[in-house]
């Protein structure tokens, strides 16, 4: 499978100095993890050297939505390539008879989408393998002080003393909860994921979770219990990408400046993810109850739009196929965000202010709609949308607690996570001191 030498290809960077401290974050092709690693990568770069190894074919895509094109001048930031043959996932087509008439369905995942998963993962993992076999330090150019990896990257049959960090991008209460579930069930969802993340605790020195200890705090006991390590856990949350440098492309402008001529707090914003594909069925009800409202709704799909959405009130009511999100959540005019409850989505609906819908279908959703409900910020969808959205509209206290929450998540990112970052920055340097001591 691997017949060329070249395991790895540089995309961008500019690494100078030699004996620096250097951490390799590896990230599994889904952009739901790679979308944080980099920024984690990024944010570990202010402070040492940094290689972000992900897929190759995943470095175009990361390119096409304008990611990494500001990076490319780091001088502590390389970005590489990975040659291991991943190519993109196919979404998921969510069947209509999937829906249940209380809206509270756990999609789950057939054993197609299953293997197409853990070919992923074992292609990773060989394309690893071969690359630490070969001629690693010259390939990533200067020697490794720590990896820092999604739990689920094959890694503990690369055999390498390097010290392992495990990378958490979702909460600590979606983590405990999936491991509580694997305990249980014996269907083997996933089993070779799970088995990847097993090894990977035992190997791990310690764990960063792309949450804040003031929403996860409470489980920190349960994970040390259910995982059996003692590693730290630092909470380094919430990390949402940030590009203060890109220009604004006229698509952006546009939908800014329709935001623009809507009243204060009056304008839904709904996005279901970038995974997922509602069947007509869902839409039309999500339709049906929007049908008096504002919004914007960032909406793709494979068929024609159903019949509720053909009459728009083109002044107050705005379908787009690529929504820039986060301009959108910052937006004044946004009363709400009716998501699908993925962890970035939610942390970026948190830093920016704004309460939550939550319709939950798969992985970690619907622990995380049960954050969203217990930190007081929104509510889980009921049987009835039309309802759910009236209580969102009226009940002020969601928008209140929202604006607190955004207090912590920008302290947190200014202070304590940028502190934990830093600190394992000083962490590997002091042993690199104490080794080169030796
Ligand atoms: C960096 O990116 C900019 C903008 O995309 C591009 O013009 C420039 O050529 C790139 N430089 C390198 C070294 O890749
Ligand atoms: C929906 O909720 C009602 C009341 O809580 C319950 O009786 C019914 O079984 C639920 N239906 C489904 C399909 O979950
Ligand atoms: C793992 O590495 C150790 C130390 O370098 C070596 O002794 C051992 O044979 C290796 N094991 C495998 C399976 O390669
Ligand atoms: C759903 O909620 C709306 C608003 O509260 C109400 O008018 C409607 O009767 C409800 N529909 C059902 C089927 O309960
Ligand atoms: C508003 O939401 C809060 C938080 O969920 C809840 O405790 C309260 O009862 C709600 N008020 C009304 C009028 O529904
Ligand atoms: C960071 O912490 C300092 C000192 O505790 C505080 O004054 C400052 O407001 C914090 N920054 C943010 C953005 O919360």
């Amino acid at each position: 499978m691997f017949g060329s030498s070249i395991f790895i290809t540089l995309i961008c960077g500019l690494l100078s100095t030699a004996n620096a401290t250097h951490i390799l974050v590896i990230a599994p092709p889904f952009l739901s993890h790679m979308i944080p690693s980099l920024e984690l990568a990024k944010q570990l770069s202010s402070y040492c050297h940094v290689t972000y190894l992900t897929s190759i074919n995943s470095i175009s895509e990361l390119e096409r939505k304008e990611f990494i094109s500001h990076l490319n001048s780091s001088k502590t930031l390389d970005i590489v390539g990975l040659v291991d043959g991943n190519n993109h996932l196919p979404g998921l087509m969510i069947e209509e008879s999937q829906i249940n008439s209380n809206n509270t369905a756990q999609i789950a995942f057939d054993d197609h989408q299953r293997i197409l998963f853990n070919e992923v993962l074992v292609r990773m993992g060989q394309a690893l393998h071969h690359l630490f076999q070969t001629d690693l330090q010259s390939s990533v150019r200067l020697p490794i002080d720590m990896i820092i990896a999604r739990s689920f990257v094959p890694l503990s049959f690369l055999n390498t003393s390097i010290p392992i960090h495990l990378f958490l991008p979702s909460n600590l209460r979606g983590v405990v909860s999936y491991m509580r579930r694997q305990h249980t069930d014996k269907t083997g969802q996933f089993k070779e994921a799970y088995d990847y993340i097993r090894e990977n605790i035992h190997q791990a020195n310690g764990f960063l979770c792309n949450s804040l200890k003031e929403f996860d705090g409470e489980y920190v006991d349960e994970f040390y219990q259910s995982s059996g390590t003692l590693a730290p856990i630092r909470f380094i949350g919430p990390l949402v990408f940030d590009n203060k440098q890109a220009t604004m492309t006229s698509q952006t402008r546009n939908i800014i400046d329709w935001l623009d001529k809507q009243s204060t707090g009056s304008v839904i914003y709904i996005a279901f993810g970038s995974i997922a594909n509602l069947p007509a069925n869902a839409i039309d009800s999500v339709a049906c109850a929007l049908k008096h409202h504002a919004f914007i709704w960032s909406l793709k799909t494979k068929s024609a739009l159903p019949p509720s959405l053909h009459n728009l009130d083109s002044v107050h009511q705005l379908i787009v196929d690529w929504a820039p999100q986060r301009a959108i959540l910052s937006h004044s005019s946004v009363a709400f965000f009716f998501s699908h409850g993925g962890w970035n989505s939610l942390l970026e609906s948190m830093l920016y202010g704004k309460a939550l819908l939550v319709w939950p279908f798969f992985a970690d959703q619907f622990d995380n709609a049960l954050q969203v409900v217990d930190m007081g910020v929104g509510r889980q969808v009921s049987y009835n949308l039309t309802d759910d959205i009236q209580h969102m509209l009226l009940n002020g206290s969601y928008a209140k607690r929202a604006k607190d929450v955004q207090q912590l998540a920008i302290d947190a990112r200014e202070n304590t996570s940028k502190k934990q970052i830093l600190d394992i920055v000083r962490l590997i340097s002091k042993n690199q001191q104490e080794h080169n001591e030796l």
